[in-house]
């Protein structure tokens, strides 16, 4: 059986360090792991050898258990669409200006082919353990909410709004998308607009089947993954990690820890100065200042919404090779992340 950790989110916080050294820590533990990584930093993708490989997972050199692949973080609707109709009707699909007016007001396609690519490595049951960076556009929650959200748009949402659902929906769906593309097929169309309508609707049905038994694969297998909200004790990723303590939907999982990346250390609360060096004194004063003030934070973070709280010290280097990631992990303070796999 493959366990799976989901990493997630504001953007910038540290998802794909962390992603990547929880994978070399387990691998360095003896478990066969897959990291799926998004966007990485050069340096990164260096350490990790998937600078030039992609989708993929490959070996990662110098580290025996450790494989890396690419999340696909540009997928659109149109490969979804490609992926869950016949091509006949996939063709006819995404070049209806219909698609794009329909699709336009979904940004989650990103979330949704991640989560599709993600499914399919757990369930090869090739790795102990596979990591999974989420993608940046997603925020964080779209990753979770957006199968539910793909079988609710193609299936039932959005044919009420075509067919006449209650408003506001359908005025909604009417004046930002549906009145302008029926404008334009109707310059163009004249009375062919009603028959293009009726096709479009048609050949949007036939790609439910699909979408709605992939969407329930995707939650059925990653509503067993642990999840794990990477934050900096700054205030915009902060907002980004409340949500997911607030607004996760009731059957969702509550996530395992919060990591506080970049934090930093405990020990500079109490920090003084030696001499009478007053710039040195002042210094040392802002920055203890500053490392209590996150850790009164974190503590009522984990107060507040009764969850395990992980400290991960801010670097003097951005850790990027195979050595300071594993000890990035290592020397986290609070709830220690070895627990997710011992
Ligand atoms: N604990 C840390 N100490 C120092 N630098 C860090 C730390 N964690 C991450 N970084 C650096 O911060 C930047 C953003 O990290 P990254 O993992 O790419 O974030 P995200 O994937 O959430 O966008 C990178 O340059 C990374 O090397
Ligand atoms: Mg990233």
């Amino acid at each position: 059986m493959t366990a799976a950790i989901l990493v997630t989110g504001g953007g910038g916080v540290g998802k794909t360090t962390v992603s990547a050294a929880i994978g070399v820590a387990a691998a360095r533990r003896g478990l066969e792991t897959l990291v799926l990584t998004v966007d990485p930093a050069r340096r990164l993708a260096n350490a990790l050898g998937i600078a030039e490989l992609g989708a993929d997972p490959s070996k990662v050199r110098e580290e025996p258990l450790l494989w890396a692949a690419m999340l696909d973080a540009s997928s659109s609707w149109e490969a979804i669409a490609r992926r869950h109709a016949d091509p006949a009707v996939a063709e006819r699909l995404v070049t209806n200006d219909l698609f794009e007016a329909a699709t336009g007001q979904f940004p989650a396609s990103q979330s949704y082919a991640a989560a599709e690519e993600a499914t399919r490595f757990v369930k090869q049951g090739r790795w102990d353990l596979v990591v999974v960076d989420t993608p940046p556009s997603a925020g964080g929650i779209e990753f979770f909410t957006a199968p539910a959200n793909m079988t609710d748009l193609i299936g039932g949402r959005l044919l009420r709004w075509l067919t006449g659902g209650k408003l506001p929906g359908r005025r909604f769906f009417f004046d930002r998308a549906a009145r302008p593309a029926i404008r334009i097929a109707d310059a163009v169309l004249g009375a062919g607009l009603f028959e293009r309508v009726a096709q479009f609707l048609m050949d949007l049905r036939t790609t439910y089947d699909g979408i709605a038994a992939s969407s329930a694969e995707i939650d059925r297998t990653l509503s067993t993954a642990q999840t794990l909200v990477v934050t900096t004790a700054d205030p915009t990723p902060m907002r980004e990690a409340i949500r997911f303590f607030r607004d996760l939907p009731p059957n969702a999982q509550h996530p395992t820890s919060v990591i506080f990346n970049r934090s930093l250390p405990v020990s500079w609360v109490d920090a003084t100065a030696q001499d009478d060096d007053g710039e040195l004194t002042e210094n040392l004063l802002r920055w203890s200042t500053e490392s209590a003030r996150q850790q009164r934070l974190r503590r009522q973070f984990s107060e507040r919404y009764s969850t395990e709280v992980t400290t991960m010290d801010w670097q003097p280097t951005a850790p990027t090779d195979l050595d300071s990631l594993e000890s990035l992990l290592t020397t986290a303070g609070g709830y220690s992340l070895e627990n997710l796999w011992s």
